[in-house]
């Protein structure tokens, strides 16, 4: 009975990505959602015959780096970068004040402490010149993903449910400790 399951979701997946191929030649489009892209997934997945791993992060969405200056910052990487570089946003619920870079293929976030108990000062004072402060990946769905990196050990910071991130799309941290050593923020987009 188990092979004839795996037998028949072979069978179904290998359908599905023919007809995805196909599809990709008409839409010509780019795609890049892992869930709804089997091609996509197809990639995201470690195969073991069919004892698949699912992929819990999508694409990287934005790398936040925390600025003692601000102005400065921004200069630099408009002036001397020549990048896309946005005007600045207060984000008091957050403690920071950020200025958002386009890239071709991500954004960067800059941030600088907002109010007495920004969450970013630490980092600051530790790092006086900036640094790199978090990364942020994508995901289909913050609560399943969530509850895979929980089952598998993984810290979430704060209470454990998203919050409205600078996006104002829900986002939860990851423990840096857990992840070697970097903080990795996830935003269900
Ligand atoms: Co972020």
């Amino acid at each position: 009975m188990n092979n004839y399951k795996a037998h028949t979701s072979e069978i179904i997946f290998k359908l599905s990505l023919q007809i995805h191929q196909i599809d990709r030649i008409f839409i010509n489009q780019p795609c890049h959602s892992l869930s709804r892209c089997l091609n996509c997934r197809k990639a995201a997945y470690e195969t073991n015959s069919f004892n698949w791993r699912k992929a819990v992060i999508g694409r990287l969405n934005h790398v936040a780096i925390a600025v003692p200056d601000l102005e400065s910052a921004s200069a630099q990487y408009r002036d001397t970068l020549g990048a896309k570089v946005n005007s600045p946003q207060d984000e008091p619920d957050h403690g920071v004040t950020v200025v958002f870079i386009e890239l071709p293929n991500t954004k960067i976030e800059l941030l600088q402490p907002l109010g007495e108990n920004s969450p970013i000062q630490g980092f600051l004072d530790k790092n006086p010149s900036g640094g790199i402060h978090h990364i942020c990946y994508e995901v289909d769905d913050i609560l399943a993903a969530r509850d895979t990196l929980k089952a598998s050990g993984a810290r979430i910071l704060g209470t454990g449910d998203p919050k409205i991130g600078a996006h104002g799309k829900p986002v939860l941290f990851l423990h840096p400790k857990d992840f070697t050593g970097t903080l990795i923020e996830l935003e269900q987009l």
